[in-house]
């Protein structure tokens, strides 16, 4: 989750690792930092918090002539956000910038200790320039050096290095993180994605897992398992915003289709083999904490009605969830004793701001869950869990509900693991639940080609009814909001059981009824409220593992033991849904009328 650019070449380095670096600075802003060797001197700089404090740290240095470059900007995993934690990290003549995990990283940290080697940072970078260092000491040469470095790391990564012991050079390897390689004449640029080189680089090519080598002055020489390898660049996208696309039609579709990866990023560091770790939380945080109270908007507040079931189930502490708009105006309530959490994707939602400062105002512990960091809401609060889900373009929110929703599920198992209200097993089983949603978010040509055809049937009637229960209940909610938000048809969220006192008055051929029937959680219940539904001659598009006979539509989702695991599934097949629908009635997905993706008025 940060950003990686580097330069080889005759420019201005530093105006063009600021400048690459700027593109980048939505994975990752809570430091920056580069290294560029000239003349056989290293030049380094690091600087917390955002990109600008980097520029202000570097404003009287340029640089001039043949040189190397590298650059990075962070989103903490391993470790807080430090200068000492910062990339580029140093060993004694060579710097190193890295994205991804390196997993064996403590194993190899403990074995250079044990020859000497000082660590300065908490970070699992570090370990790679040290170790390429102690490599070097026996091998002939610097690549020698690097490939036997790489050899040794597990995980995912892709790196940079430059080393005084080849000032000519920046070695690279990818294996699990993106990384490119951008040409014009004789410079050669690198990043993670295409958008910081565009305008500067004419030719690409995309680096594939496995692949590692050096570039020097005009020249790239790649290597992968079996040895030396020819590549072909392609012609590099000369339009920022349509490589931002990466080849979706919409942002929110590139958005959809990213939450398999993203939910990797929140979970890294956080959610391990055997336990949760959340180091943005003191030890004795949840220490005199007896109840929480949520305060939201739209599909944050959707997120927010999800994690009620997960903090009472797993946790079991009270949990009230509030709309931001009403908690402020209602003269609440409120004890010391209480968690105040507000969710924003944006950190700058006016209501859940003010909500945030009336808690405060009553002596409230605060916690924040935000996609933004350095946001009002961020700011504004004593701590905050950031979701990670980089930069969302789409004003119908999909990625950021995705991570927050992980987020909470994770903040529920972390109470309950410090509280101890679950046991050991219980844990494991929603962390191995956990470690599936990736997967279980990854979207299949044929789930997105079945969704494109149903739709064209839903672009009438006099409305959409999503119901579900339980959890799956605000996931209604929540696809009611997306279909409503993009293609202005009226929809609306429905509890299934609470359909018989009153809305099912609505029922005829023409309401189309969207149930979520997870198989892993009441079943049989949801199963009866549709069948009085379908008994009304509601259209039915039933969502489920378990094909049921009276869908007039059926998307079969996967069986599972989880029902979280069943819930994102079935959020995907609702936001893709939406899409489809929006798209067939011409509407901008990305760009909804009457809509804007930051609400800061009341
Ligand atoms: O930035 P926030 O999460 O605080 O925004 C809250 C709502 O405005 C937002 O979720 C809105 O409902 C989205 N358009 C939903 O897609």
């Amino acid at each position: 989750m940060c950003g990686i650019v580097g330069y080889v070449g005759f420019k201005e380095k530093k105006e063009i690792l600021l400048d690459s670096l700027q593109e980048l600075e939505y994975r990752g802003y809570d430091s920056a930092g580069m290294a560029v060797i000239q003349d056989d001197t290293i030049h380094h700089f690091k600087a917390i918090g955002k990109l600008s404090n980097l520029k202000d740290k570097t404003k009287d240095y340029q640089s001039q002539g043949f040189g190397i470059s590298i650059g990075h900007t962070r989103w903490a995993t391993h470790g807080k956000p430090t200068e000492l934690n910062a990339h580029p990290h140093l060993g004694d003549y060579s710097y190193v910038v890295h994205n991804g995990i390196i997993e064996n990283y403590q194993a190899l940290k403990k074995s250079l200790q044990a020859k000497g080697v000082k660590f300065v940072s908490q970070t699992d970078t570090e370990t790679i320039v040290h170790l390429f260092e102690d490599e070097h000491k026996t091998a002939d040469s610097v690549f020698e050096a690097f490939t036997q470095t790489l050899d040794k790391l597990k995980g995912a990564y892709a790196t940079l290095l430059i080393s005084k012991a080849d000032t000519q050079t920046i070695y690279f390897a990818k294996h699990g993180s993106p990384m490119l390689v951008g040409f014009e004449g004789d410079d050669i640029y690198f990043a993670s994605s295409d958008t910081p080189i565009i305008g500067k680089a004419t030719a690409v090519y995309y680096l594939e897992d496995g692949e590692y080598g050096y570039a020097s002055k005009g020249k790239l020489h790649l290597f992968d398992a079996h040895g030396k390898k020819d590549f072909s660049t392609q012609v590099l996208c000369t339009d920022k915003v349509l490589a931002q696309k990466d080849g979706y039609r919409f942002f929110m579709e590139k958005e959809i289709y990213e939450q398999s990866t993203v939910m990797s990023d929140t979970m890294m560091g956080r959610v391990l083999d055997h336990s949760i770790v959340l180091d943005e939380l003191d030890a004795d945080f949840f220490q005199d904490i007896k109840a929480i109270k949520i305060c939201a908007c739209g599909t944050s507040y959707h997120s927010a009605l999800t994690s009620a079931y997960l903090f009472e189930r797993l946790s079991k502490i009270r949990c009230d969830i509030e709309i931001a708009s009403e908690f402020r105006y209602k003269e609440p309530l409120l004890t010391p004793d209480t968690l105040f959490i507000t969710i924003s994707q944006s950190g700058e939602t006016a209501d859940t701001l003010e909500a945030l400062k009336m808690a405060k105002r009553a002596g409230l512990k605060s916690l924040s869950i935000c996609n933004v960091d350095n946001s009002s809401i961020v700011r504004e609060s004593d701590t905050a869990i950031l979701t990670r889900a980089g930069i969302e373009k789409g004003v119908a929110s999909t990625k950021a509900f995705a991570t927050q929703t992980m987020v909470l599920w994770i903040l529920s198992l972390y109470i309950g693991q410090t509280k101890k209200t679950i046991t050991q097993e219980i844990l494991q089983k929603e962390i191995d639940a956990m470690l599936h949603i990736p997967k279980s978010l990854q979207v299949s040509d044929v789930l997105h080609e079945k969704l494109h055809r149903l739709s064209k049937r839903y672009l009438h009637g006099h409305g959409f009814f999503f119901i579900g229960r339980d959890i799956f209940y605000p996931l209604a909610l929540e696809g009611a909001l997306k279909l409503k938000e993009i293609s202005y048809l009226h929809a609306e969220g429905y509890p299934a059981g609470e359909m018989k006192h009153g809305p099912i008055a609505l029922a005829d051929s023409e309401l189309f009824t969207i149930a979520l029937m997870p198989k892993s959680m009441h079943y049989e219940k949801i199963k009866s409220n549709v069948e009085e539904l379908s008994a009304r001659d509601a259209t039915i598009c039933a969502i489920s593992p378990e094909p049921f006979a009276l869908a007039d539509d059926f998307i079969q989702t996967k069986y599972s033991f989880h029902p979280m695991v069943e819930f994102f599934e079935m959020m995907v097949v609702t936001q893709l849904f939406a899409l489809e629908i929006a798209v067939r009635l011409g509407n901008d997905v990305d760009m909804p009328r009457n809509l804007a993706k930051s609400v800061t008025v009341e």
